[in-house]
């Protein structure tokens, strides 16, 4: 299981899914602290997948999840910096295998895409998944070269 609370933001496209997953984690008594956006208006992911990677990689999380209309922008953005490992995970079978093989650090995910119940499927899985090490931790030190 988790080991720490979890930051989480969204853009416009991704802001009701993310109420709906702020909602879960509370009533799985896992903390959560939104980084926003805190309304639909239209807004630039890049600023959010920004504010959450800064909190995982200056270490007041382990873990975030950032959503937007595809979770693909969001992806992009936050796997610019070095030491974020994001996945945009469409399946619980990535979402695991993310987890395992690559310590994903971040899971994102498409408002636009999943349906809610599938949305916190592939999260619970994520959360619940632990990182397997041995030879993959080598592999994930190679990212950061
Ligand atoms: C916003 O319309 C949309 O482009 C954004 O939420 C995201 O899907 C980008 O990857």
């Amino acid at each position: 299981m988790i080991d720490s609370d979890i930051a989480i933001a969204s853009d416009h496209g991704g802001f009701d899914l993310k109420n709906e997953i702020i909602k879960y984690l509370a009533s799985i008594n896992v903390k959560v602290f939104d980084f926003g956006a805190y309304d639909k208006n239209s807004c630039d992911y890049p600023i959010y997948a920004k504010k959450v990677a800064n909190a995982i990689l200056n270490g007041e999380f382990k873990r975030g999840i950032l959503i937007c209309g595809t979770g693909i922008g969001m992806q992009m953005a936050a796997n610019r910096f070095k030491g974020i490992r994001a996945v945009c995970a469409q399946n619980c079978y990535c979402a695991r295998m993310s987890r395992q093989h690559n310590d994903s650090n971040i899971l994102t995910l498409g408002q636009r895409v999943l349906g809610v119940d599938n949305a916190i499927e592939i999260l619970n899985v994520w959360l619940n998944t632990e990182f397997e090490g041995g030879r993959h931790q080598r592999r994930i030190e190679m990212l950061d070269d």
